[in-house]
């Protein structure tokens, strides 16, 4: 057949597939969601296919740290909004305009930043972390999905991935803290928890992979700065939980605002294109941060025009510009000017229609309008809110086992104890913090009937006023024990909210000294998103128990484990410094050319106040040596390793076993120890589990080289639970 008979027979097959048969073929349910892109695909005019590719604003924009003005002025035709609010009937009636105004009448996708609950406000991420619990995470995850999808969000920007090292760093709270294996366990649970088995449910959504990447190593922890990393970090650090969550099926991914080496990551090739697409074969959307287009030129200035940067970050692999505006109004010239292939702009294209379909947005458009009793703080989403609250928090010290309480009279002092925004944290969506039952509420409901609960403030947060210590000592003077309720105030982590001294502010430490000689037990519930400078406070306090943001039943959970209704179970996720002169200081350094492993200081000790992995528990636990199925291996064998651990106090309790691997000789200087498997059982008083680690050699004791290849080296490897190893030999 000739060439024209050929395309003549071809048009007559489409024309047939798709009017003869009925609708066209991207609206028929039952073909491959790749059939019906092509199909919708080949339909678009360059302009609605640019549209595609623009993300705008939709409602009142309550992002304070999102550059630019208030935006309700947007194109039907804008593939999609971040969308503020929480009543699905703004949605319809947009997506009702879409549907009915534009020329396909492809759905929009709704997105907002979800990142630790929608109404139902749980732990930040890092204190989440700290559970040691990833099947809880799930839950919690999936209670956040339903809330959001069935109020109109489709899309969350969430999880955030980035290995953060440095507790200056504000956004170091919406992270799985300092370690890549902890981040790519808790991250995979994020995205299974959001997207479930299938994106199209009713009550699942997309989410975001964020930030790609190495926007953790900020410099300095100072927010939007550079980074510097080499090749052995970016392998082997930043990229490791972004590589987990792809191969879990993440949806799309966000790149970030620093650049790498000179490199920004919104024009970043080898990382968004090279890595993501050609090795990882990644098939989701990519979308800019905010505005992040544009400030290749506004500030990076690796842009002189908005066209440059458009360029810069599509030919990338940028696929969705937030919010910058630089794709709608440069690329339909720059492609008509031979600029941008259109190639690009169809990959592009693919990837956001692809979103769509996965979404079951053609099939089921509008969200059903149900009452917000229904969808929003149902009874078992506070529960599972509550239960994520207890096993987040950390106690980081029991002098005495002076918790549980059983005094009669408990004084509560300072400002966290009845501030609910110190619950919350940044971030938190759609919550009301009136729905937040306060440290002080929950402490008094927990002890009604048991003990006397008296409060006083005391000071604020910060600030010189002292009028309020009179009060707090007297108080303090009539009671058994003092709970000082005292840290961060909400908005001091997250977004552009570093701090340097990430001390307790001068007034609280004040405050706290004046009890110091009082002879009451002291006991410090801290509030914080980071590990706070706690050098002068640790010695004078008797207990101290992190509570972090705990999310809206955050009281209840502290009043749990104060009166021991609860058992303590979190352990830290990241390494508390003893000041932050010690930073960078975190578990993963690699070995030192000399004995110390933290390398010396004269003046100030080099080890951490409270180590990655620190948390105590009221039960005491004794660990068995670790047996192994076979001390001897190939690389492609599988190892079973079993430790027993004894529950050895009178009290029913949960331990999180952490493995770590060392590789004792190695052809280029690895980590002392590396975190490689952890796992969380609940052990009866007088029980024992038996924890088991199945190694994978060449997932778990290999590193990846310069190019991302897997290294694997014969000879030993040292295996440590706490105090005990095992040394095993690959041959
Ligand atoms: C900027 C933040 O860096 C990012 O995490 C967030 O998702 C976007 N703004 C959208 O709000």
């Amino acid at each position: 057949m000739n060439t024209v008979l050929k395309i003549a027979a071809l048009s007559g097959l489409v024309f047939c597939q798709t009017t003869l048969l009925g609708a066209p073929l991207y609206k028929k349910p039952k073909l491959p969601v790749e059939t019906r892109v092509e199909d919708l695909l080949s339909r678009m005019t360059l302009h609605e296919k640019v549209m595609q590719l623009n993300q705008y604003v939709h409602g009142t924009n309550m992002n304070l740290h999102n550059i630019g003005k208030i935006d309700d002025h947007y194109p039907l035709e804008a593939g999609s909004y971040i969308y503020y609010s929480q009543d699905p009937k703004m949605r319809n009636d947009l997506q009702k305009r879409v549907l009915k105004e534009t020329r396909l009448g492809i759905p929009a996708v709704f997105a907002h930043d979800v990142t630790h609950g929608f109404r139902t406000i749980y732990p930040m991420p890092l204190a989440q972390a700290a559970s040691g619990n990833p099947e809880l995470v799930e839950k919690v995850c999936a209670m956040a999905a339903s809330e959001s999808r069935l109020s109109g969000t489709d899309w969350t920007f969430s999880p955030m991935l980035d290995v953060a090292r440095d507790p200056r760093w504000g956004r170091i709270t919406e992270t799985f803290g300092e370690d890549p294996y902890m981040n790519s366990i808790f991250g995979v649970a994020t995205v299974k928890g959001y997207q479930g088995n299938d994106l199209s449910s009713p009550e699942h959504m997309a989410a975001c992979l964020k930030h790609f990447v190495g926007y953790g190593a900020t410099q300095g922890g100072r927010d939007y700065r550079q980074t510097d990393i080499s090749d052995n970090d970016l392998w082997n650090v930043h990229l490791v939980p972004f590589k987990a969550c792809v191969d879990a099926g993440a949806a799309t991914l966000m790149s970030a605002f620093n650049d790498i080496n000179g490199v920004p990551s919104t024009a970043n090739r080898h990382t968004l294109t090279e890595i993501l697409r050609d090795r990882w074969n990644f098939n989701g959307v990519t979308i800019s941060d905010w505005a992040s287009v544009s400030q290749l030129k506004d500030y990076q200035s690796t842009a002189s025009t908005y066209a440059e940067a458009a360029v810069q970050s599509l030919l990338a692999g940028v696929d969705i510009d937030m919010c910058s505006g630089c794709y709608s109004s440069t690329l339909d010239s720059l492609v008509n000017a031979g600029v941008i292939p259109i190639k690009r702009i169809d990959d592009a294209v693919r990837s956001v229609l692809r979103l769509k379909f996965r979404l079951g947005l053609f099939e089921r458009p509008y969200t059903p309008e149900i009452s917000r009793d229904k969808r929003l703080m149902t009874p078992w989403n506070l529960s599972i809110a509550e239960k994520m609250a207890e096993e987040s928090m950390v106690l980081l010290k029991n002098d005495q086992n002076v918790l549980p309480l059983s005094h009669k009279k408990i004084a509560v002092i300072g400002p966290a104890a009845t501030d609910k925004r110190a619950m919350y944290g940044e971030w938190f969506s759609h919550g009301d913090i009136d729905d937040a039952t306060s440290l002080l509420d929950g402490i008094m409901q927990e002890f009604k009937g048991v003990a006397e609960v008296m409060y006083a403030k005391g000071c604020d947060f910060d600030g010189e006023e002292r009028s309020g210590f009179a009060e707090a000592i007297k108080t303090a003077a009539e009671a058994d024990v003092v709970i000082l309720c005292m840290g961060e105030r909400g908005n001091w982590s997250c977004e552009n909210n570093s701090r340097a001294e990430i001390a307790i502010p001068g007034i609280q430490r004040e405050l706290i000294k004046e009890f110091k000689n009082s002879g009451k037990p002291l006991v410090l519930a801290l509030t914080s998103g980071r590990p706070v400078n706690l050098s002068d406070i640790e010695p004078v306090v008797d207990a101290i128990i992190e509570v972090w943001q705990p999310g809206i039943r955050g009281g209840n959970a502290l009043g749990g484990i104060l009166s021991g209704r609860v058992n303590p179970s979190g352990k830290l996720p990241v390494t508390f410094p003893r000041t932050p002169a010690q930073i960078p200081l975190y578990y993963g350094i690699r070995r030192g050319a000399r004995f110390s492993p933290h390398g010396d200081y004269k003046d100030i000790p080099s080890t951490p106040l409270y180590e990655f992995g620190h948390g105590l528990s009221y039960s005491t636990f004794e660990y068995g040596e670790i047996t192994a199925d076979k001390t001897q291996f190939k690389q492609n064998d599988e190892l079973t390793l079993s430790v027993e651990v004894r529950n050895t106090s009178d009290r029913d309790g949960a331990e999180i076993i952490h493995w770590y691997i060392s590789d004792p000789v190695s052809s280029t200087v690895r980590p002392i120890k590396e975190l490689k498997h952890f796992e969380k059982k609940y052990i009866k008083s007088g029980d024992r589990q038996v924890f088991t680690f199945k190694i994978n050699p060449l997932r778990d004791l290999s590193i990846l080289d310069k190019n991302g290849n897997v290294i694997i080296e014969p000879g030993d490897f040292i295996v440590s639970v706490k105090d005990k190893t095992i040394r095993l030999s690959l041959e």
